[in-house]
C-alpha cells in the first residue's frame, strides 16, 4: 500500500494562519547542498569518547552578495553532525563563545535531566564552558541538538544553532539501509528564514504564534543540489524550523519509504508520496532513484515550493528489498492502578498555556516513577476552525502513540516518538515510560510558544534513590 495523504487535518495546516508567510524560492543560482561534516572526537579510550561542542558566531554565504552573520555548533551555521553509538560513554565539553547565555539540549537523547539533558537549568554563560557525560542507552535514531535557554530558544535557533545527531546501534546496522554518510545517507535539515539586506533580524520577523521565514533552507542551503551517486539514498529529515510545518513530496509524486521516526526505526516500512512533519519531528526515508536516468532532476517540495534538487548521476543497480518487518517495538503494558495523565495545550498567540499555566522554572508540575508505563492524554483545545496544530514534545523519554481522538494513529506513527503533532480539537493518547531520572521539560515545540511559556516540568524519580534538584529561576539564566 502506498499512502498519498498528509494524514493531519487540513483545516489547521499553518497556511490557514492569519500570519502565514508563504515560502518562495528566491531567484538565486543553484549550489551544491551543504552536507555538514561529522564531528571528530578529541579523544577515544576504550568505551569512552570525548567531544567538544562550541556554540559560536560565524558568517555564511547564503544569498549572493554580503555574507550572513550566523551561529553554529563547531561551524558557521547549524553544526557538525554528531554520530553516537548505543552503549558508549560520552564526555562532552560544551563551550559558549556567543555573547549571551545558551544551553545545549540533546533533543531525543534519553539522558538525565535537568543538567545533562541541557534544558534551561544548564546554562553555559558567555565565554564559559560546561562538562557533561552520559552513557548512551537507546536504539538507533536521528536526533538533534539545539539551544534551550528560557526564553530565548526561538531566537537562538533562528540565528542558526541546530545540528543533527545520528545514533547507531547493533540492530539498525544489520538492516539493509544505506549508511554511508554524505554519500547515500544525508541529513536534511528543513528551515525557513527571511533576510534583510542578507542579514537575519529575528525581532523584525517575530511572530508570537511562531516565526516563519520566506525562503526554504536545507542544511542552510537555499536552492541546493544533491548529486545522486547511488540508487538508494537515505534522508534523515528534521523539521528544524521555529514553527513551519513541512508538507513534503517530490515534484513528480515519486514514491518513497519511511523507515524511521523520532525515536528510532519503524516496525515496518511505510510507503508514501507525501509526508508532513511538524516542528522538531524527524523522519528517515529511503528514496529509490532506480527509475531515473543520468541527468534527470527531481525536486523535493513543501506544498508548491521546491526546497532542493536531486540530480541523478550514474550508479550501480541496487535490487535490495527491504524486509517487511524492520524492528521489534517493545510491548509496553500500562502499570496497573495508575490514572491517565491528562495534559492540555490551549490558546494561540500570547494566550498559549499548558494545563492553564505558564512555565515556571521552579515548579515541578508532575512526577512519574521510573519504570512505570503511564498513558497520557494530550489535548489541543483549539477550535478546528481557525485553530492550529501544537507539536507536543517530551524530554528524557520516548513514547508510543496509541490513538488520535480514539482512532488509530497515523500509519507512520507506529514507532517510538518524542514529538507528536496534535490537531486542533484533538486528544492524542500516548504511552510513556521514563528510564532515566531527572526533571524534564515537556512543551509545545513551536519555539515561540515554548518561549512564551507553553512548557512544564516533570520529575522522573526512583523512590529508592530520591534526589533533590536545585532548580534555577529565570533571573539566573
Ligand atoms: Cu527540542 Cu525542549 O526541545
Ligand atoms: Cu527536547
Ligand atoms: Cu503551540
Amino acid at each position: 500500500k502506498v499512502y498519498s495523504d498528509y494524514f493531519f487535518d487540513e483545516p489547521v495546516f499553518d497556511l490557514h494562519d492569519g500570519g502565514y508567510v508563504p515560502l518562495s524560492l528566491p531567484d538565486v543560482p543553484e549550489k551544491p547542498l551543504t552536507i555538514p561534516a561529522v564531528l571528530q572526537p578529541d579523544r577515544v579510550e576504550g568505551n569512552d569518547v570525548w567531544y567538544t561542542v562550541t556554540a559560536r558566531a560565524g558568517e555564511t554565504q547564503i544569498l549572493p552578495g554580503v555574507k550572513t552573520k550566523t551561529w553554529g555548533y563547531n561551524a558557521d551555521l547549524l553544526g557538525t553532525t554528531i554520530v553516537l553509538k548505543d552503549g558508549v560513554h560520552y564526555h562532552v565539553h560544551i563551550e559558549n563563545q556567543l555573547p549571551e547565555v545558551t544551553t545545549l539540549h540533546w533533543h531525543g537523547l534519553n539522558v538525565p535531566g535537568p543538567i545533562t539533558d541541557g534544558g534551561p537549568h544548564a546554562p553555559v554563560y558567555p565565554g564559559k564552558s560546561r562538562d557533561i557525560d552520559f552513557t548512551l542507552d537507546q536504539p538507533a535514531q536521528t536526533d538533534w541538538i539545539h539551544p534551550h535557554p528560557c526564553p530565548n530558544t526561538a531566537r537562538q535557533v533562528w540565528n542558526g544553532l541546530a545540528a543533527a545527531v545520528v545514533v547507531q546501534d547493533e540492530i539498525e546496522s544489520q538492516l539493509p539501509f544505506p549508511r554511508n554518510y554524505g554519500v547515500d545517507d544525508i541529513p536534511v535539515i528543513l528551515q525557513d528564514r527571511t533576510y534583510h539586506e542578507n542579514q537575519l533580524d529575528y525581532e523584525a520577523d517575530y511572530d508570537v504564534d511562531g516565526t516563519l521565514g520566506k525562503y526554504p533552507l536545507v542544511n542552510g542551503t537555499i536552492n541546493g543540489v544533491f548529486q545522486v551517486t547511488t540508487q538508494r539514498v537515505r534522508l534523515r529529515i528534521l523539521n528544524g524550523a521555529d514553527r513551519r510545518e513541512f508538507r513534503l513530496h517530490f515534484g513528480d509524486q515519486h514514491q518513497f519509504t519511511q523507515i524511521g521516526s523520532d525515536g528510532g526505526i519503524l516496525p515496518a516500512p511505510v510507503h508514501l508520496t507525501k509526508l508532513m512533519l511538524t516542528a522538531a519531528e524527524r523522519a528517515e526515508v529511503i528514496v529509490d532513484f532506480g527509475e531515473y536516468k543520468p541527468g534527470d532532476r527531481v525536486q523535493l517540495f513543501s506544498d508548491d515550493v521546491p526546497l532542493m534538487t536531486f540530480e541523478i548521476g550514474t550508479f550501480a543497480p541496487d535490487d535490495t528489498v527491504l524486509p517487511e518487518h524492520l524492528v521489534d517495538i517493545a510491548d509496553w503494558q500500562p502499570t496497573s492502578g495508575l490514572a491517565i495523565e491528562k495534559t492540555v495545550m490551549s490558546g494561540m498567540d500570547d494566550e498559549v498555556r499548558l494545563d492553564g499555566k505558564l512555565f515556571d522554572m521552579q515548579r515541578i508540575d508532575r512526577k512519574q516513577k521510573l519504570g512505570d508505563v503511564v498513558d497520557w492524554e494530550v489535548t489541543n483545545t483549539n477550535e478546528m476552525d481557525g485553530g492550529m496544530i501544537h507539536p507536543f514534545h517530551m524530554h528524557g523519554c520516548h513514547f508510543l502513540v496509541l490513538s488520535r481522538n480514539g482512532q488509530a494513529p497515523y500509519p507512520n506513527e507506529h514507532g517510538f516518538k518524542d514529538v507528536v503533532g496534535v490537531n486542533a480539537g484533538e486528544t492524542v493518547k500516548i504511552r510513556v515510560l521514563f528510564d532515566v531520572p531527572g526533571v524534564f521539560m515537556y512543551h509545545c515545540h513551536i519555539l515561540e510558544h515554548e518561549d512564551t511559556g507553553m512548557m512544564a516540568q516533570i520529575e522522573a524519580y526512583d523512590p529508592d534513590h530520591p534526589q533533590t534538584y536545585h532548580l534555577l529561576s529565570m533571573d539566573e539564566m
